[in-house]
């Protein structure tokens, strides 16, 4: 199983599944990593771990169609099975969302469908979750579809909130969580466990 990445920042999490990978802990292959920050954590680590990275944003495609053909076709180039969404602050353009149908992942931390959507996303999820007094966070793991953290949810996993808990504390718990998490699904996917199916297929 061939694994893209497209990521924008630091990428702990994309280097959770590399290293899963080289333990044989998971059955796939880092493919390539594409990130929309041309100084990003990600790309570093890409290139330390000789994974083929590329810089793709409106700053190197401004015209948004050509961004969404160029980041599919990188996918398609590397003969990419799964993509997965590792910290990717961008929206997908339908070519990508088309070729890949079923196939593209996000990691959302917390569990959804609750604290959801825009600008939903880094603190401000740890922020809503502790403003809401819930006892439990989490990991959705979801397929990506034209909407923000609305398509099918793959798998979850909870992870418990403290009364003490500030968001930041949440937050590198749910991380850690991440770590563990992303990596088991991605071999439950390999090995057929789960499988992907396109969305709309009946
Ligand atoms: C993670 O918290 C993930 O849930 C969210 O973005 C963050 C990415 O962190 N989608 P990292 O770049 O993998 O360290």
């Amino acid at each position: 199983m061939n694994i893209g990445f497209l990521a924008s920042h630091n990428g702990s999490n994309m280097q959770a599944v590399v290293d899963a990978c080289k333990m044989a802990a998971l059955d796939g292959v880092p493919a390539v990593v594409v990130s929309n920050n041309a100084r990003s954590k990600v790309l570093e680590r890409a290139k330390t771990e000789g994974i083929p990275g590329y810089h793709l944003s409106s700053v190197t495609h401004p015209d948004v169609q050509a961004l969404d053909r160029a980041i599919a076709d990188v996918m398609k180039k590397h003969a990419v099975d799964v993509i997965l969404l590792a910290g990717y602050t961008k929206r997908l353009g339908p070519e990508t969302i088309a070729e890949f149908e079923g196939r593209i992942l996000n990691i959302h931390p917390a569990l959804l469908p609750k604290f959801a959507g825009k600008g939903m996303y880094g603190m401000s999820v740890h922020d809503a979750v502790i403003a809401s007094g819930d006892t439990e966070s989490g990991v959705t793991v979801h397929v990506v579809d034209t909407e923000y953290d609305s398509g099918p949810i793959v798998a979850e996993s909870r992870v418990s909130v403290k009364p003490t808990d500030t968001p930041q504390a949440l937050a590198e718990r749910v991380l850690a969580r991440e770590h563990e998490f992303v990596p088991q699904v991605l071999q439950r996917i390999a090995t057929g466990e789960i499988e992907l199916r396109k969305p709309l297929e009946p």
